[in-house]
């Protein structure tokens, strides 16, 4: 947990982020066209101060609003998401002094008012919530090919390492899935540790690469229907998939949309925007399948256990331990602009080889999004119980999602047709 004042460099920092990813686009820009896969950046950078300040300066308290016409037009759970266009919005320099305004105010109560357990949390979980919308901001300027976003201050790993071939072998056993009660800061999701068997496994060391992916598409694997699950043709042939969706392919080769411009592919990067379906698909190819949830995080987060054998009951945070993410061990942050190939960062590597596992893409799990025994939701009910069985899994982060964020025992969710996020996979022998 940070303590008040790293909180509200966090709170700083988290907005700055915001405020920085959307500064170089014109009003047009900002409004976009509908679509049901984004928001109205205009919007979505009120909603987040809105929320900020709804939470972390409001709740629990008699304080008059900062602006009379806040809740009509930032609470998400009131707003249907068509509307988000017809609403009567502040222009987007008053919005952007609002955003301002709830900030300084945020932080000013940090470092005044006396130290509150409830304060401290809400104000942490409003900066994870900006840093979920941040992530947002960047597919949305990918799926509206605007300029790739603003890399951020750090130095960048080194990308290009070339590939990652074979398995790692995770020994069988029963392990608590799950945040442990000490752990300082957790979604509703995540609790509580539970155990759960897991047979010996052979799980990939790296995610499906792009060279990985074109083979498939290049064997015919989207007309195939014995490679697709029924929901998953029933997708495909309603979309039209015939390739990831931001792939071309001309005279020289394949190549895909990065933002705003084309580039060839990557072979060894990973293969990033694809949906849940087309992974399914891909596994029934290839004679793999996708990891559990519980296989991933037993992948990630446990060790051998006594004399090499069976598992541990210790868990780490990380893939590679306790301590937090640097540039050596994660491709986060939005430092490296894009995607590192799945040879790099070997220093992030978990005890079992695999490499990877935080940053650098999110990895579709096979699981339904579902509550863990004896879920209740936290004070904000509709972070994850509206979306239980509708969504599918996705562990990890991806190389532009905040450091802070994430956790091995982190659970993002998205349904299985979305093909606009940051979304790969790894694969595990049959
Ligand atoms: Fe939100």
């Amino acid at each position: 947990m940070p303590d008040p004042t790293q909180l509200a460099r966090w709170v700083r920092d988290a907005r700055e982020r915001s405020l920085a990813l959307v500064a170089d686009l014109s009003p047009e820009q900002l409004k976009g066209p509908r679509l049901a896969i984004v928001n109205p950046l205009h919007w979505e950078i009120g909603h987040v101060a809105w929320f900020q300040e709804f939470w972390a300066l409001r709740h629990g308290r008699v304080e008059k609003a900062l602006r009379a016409d806040g809740d009509a037009l930032w609470d998400s759970g009131a707003i249907a998401h068509e509307t988000r266009w017809d609403l009567p919005l502040p222009s987007i320099e008053e919005t952007k002094a609002y955003m301002r305004e709830v900030r300084d105010r945020l932080v000013h109560r940090l470092a005044t008012a006396p130290p509150s357990r409830e304060l401290h949390y809400l104000a942490l979980y409003t900066v994870f919530h900006e840093d979920m919308h941040g992530e947002a901001f960047t597919y949305t300027r990918q799926t509206l090919a605007y300029p790739p976003p603003p890399t951020t201050a750090g130095l960048a790993p080194d990308l290009a390492a070339g590939p990652l071939g074979g398995d790692a072998e995770v020994p069988g056993g029963t392990f608590k899935l799950g945040s442990g009660t000490d752990e300082p800061f957790v979604f509703d999701n995540e609790k509580w540790a539970h155990a759960v068997d897991v047979a010996p496994f052979a799980i990939a060391r790296a995610p499906v690469t792009q060279e990985q992916f074109v083979a498939f598409v290049e064997d015919g694997g989207y007309a195939r229907r014995e490679l697709w699950s029924e929901s998953g043709w029933r997708w495909r042939t309603g979309v039209e998939a015939a390739h990831p969706v931001y792939w071309r392919r001309d005279a020289v080769g394949w190549h895909r949309r990065d933002f705003d411009r084309w580039v060839r592919l990557e072979a060894h990067r990973p293969v990033i925007h694809v949906s849940w379906y087309e992974a399914e698909a891909y596994c029934a190819w290839a004679g793999r399948r996708l990891p559990t949830e519980a296989e991933w995080e037993a992948a990630a987060s446990l060790e051998p256990g006594p004399g090499g054998r069976g598992l541990s009951a210790r868990k780490r945070r990380f893939p590679w331990g306790d301590d937090p993410p640097t540039p050596q061990r994660a491709n986060l942050d939005g430092r490296a602009g894009g995607g590192a190939d799945v040879g790099a960062l070997a220093g992030g590597d978990s005890a079992f080889g695999c490499r990877q596992m935080i940053g650098n893409v999110w990895e579709w799990v096979a699981d339904d999004f579902r509550p863990y025994p004896g879920f209740a939701p936290d004070m904000y009910r509709d972070y994850s119980q509206p979306w239980f069985g509708t969504h599918k899994v996705l562990r990890g982060g991806c190389w532009v999602t905040r450091a802070r964020l994430l956790r091995n025992t982190w659970r993002n969710f998205y349904t299985p047709d979305r093909r606009d996020v940051w979304a790969g996979f790894r694969t595990c022998r049959l």
